[in-house]
């Protein structure tokens, strides 16, 4: 889809919301559910994904938010720096990795920071159909945290749901007790986490004897830096070894060779670009594998991760 920028909008002190409509008017744009999210090519070359943060099934337009990385690896310093009002944008979706059970008996929902995007898609779908839901939200200061008015207007307007609010300036080093709260949420209840890393560990730490049908998770940064090159990769499907430089990954070190890859986000976050480990012990920098896919170093993702020695035999 072509999309174009029809309103840009500063909703927090490092968030940004970007209102998009299809170029031209175009026939109706595709529906999305709670949790879904847009792929877009950005004007720099880069791929990134973003949540729909917007109401679903009442979408004239879909609406992003993107935070403003202290360390930006080149995608949100492009929204910001390069993308207002007018521009036009190739976006891929909507497609939902982070699905939102309706007819749970009750909905926990964990937020950190800007992870509140899918999160109050899903709080606003839960309120329209008159689910039972709860909302942790937590962010540095109140200035950091997006859509906290919209979230307390639709608590108050609500019988069923509640908010929240935890902030690091709140002077009380306020964190949401996930292991009290998931205890005494009601049997057969779904839990949800979107959130930085710490927040997603300490969740899946006290979610660990649900049932994994009733945890959900999405993750939208990964913290890690990526893995440097400086050493080698055998393409066991094709006879071809290449040198991966330092400061590159083996990805890009493909692509540049013409090998044709799937990957998406770049970022360790997707897992489009596993790939099977024949050979060698693989640097794990991604946010995807399991501790134990870890351990077993058959699998790993091409464009963070890199390798423990000088060469990993790859089954491309
Ligand atoms: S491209 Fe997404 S994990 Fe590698």
């Amino acid at each position: 889809m072509k999309l174009s920028v029809r309103s840009v909008k500063q909703v927090a002190s490092t968030i940004r919301v970007y209102e998009l409509g299809l170029m031209n008017g175009g026939p109706a744009l595709p529906p999305y559910s709670a949790g879904s999210h847009l792929t877009f090519d950005l004007p720099n070359g880069l791929r990134r994904s973003y949540s729909l943060c917007g109401a679903p099934g009442r979408a004239g337009n879909y609406v992003v938010a993107v935070n403003r990385a202290e360390n930006s690896r080149g995608g949100s310093a492009c929204w910001f720096d390069t993308i207002d009002s007018g521009a036009v944008l190739d976006a891929e979706g909507p497609k939902n990795d982070f699905p939102l059970v309706e007819t749970a008996a009750h909905t926990v929902l964990f937020a950190g920071g800007v992870g509140i995007t899918p999160v109050w898609s899903m709080v606003q779908r839960l309120n329209e159909i008159g689910a039972s839901w709860e909302l942790h939200y937590g962010a540095r200061t109140h200035a950091h945290a997006a859509f906290l008015a919209e979230l307390h207007d639709l608590e108050r307007g609500s019988g069923e749901g509640s908010v929240s609010t935890y902030f690091d300036d709140a002077g009380n080093g306020s964190r949401p007790d996930m292991r009290a709260i998931i205890d005494r949420a009601p049997r057969d209840s779904h839990f949800y986490c979107c959130g930085p890393q710490g927040m997603l560990d300490a969740f899946l730490q006290a979610t660990h004897e649900l049932p994994a049908s009733h945890v959900h998770i999405e993750r939208f940064a990964n913290e890690q830096a990526a893995a440097s090159g400086g050493f080698s990769v055998y393409l066991a499907g094709r006879g071809i070894e290449l040198a991966v430089p330092e400061g590159k990954s083996i990805l890009d070190t493909l692509l540049d060779a013409g090998i044709d890859v799937p990957y998406s986000c770049k970022e360790g976050l997707c897992a489009s670009c596993e790939t099977a480990v024949l050979e060698g012990v693989p640097e794990h920098r991604d946010s995807v594998l399991t501790p134990e896919e870890r351990a077993s170093n058959k699998v790993m993702m091409l464009c963070c991760s890199g390798a423990r020695g000088e060469r990993l035999v790859l089954d491309i």
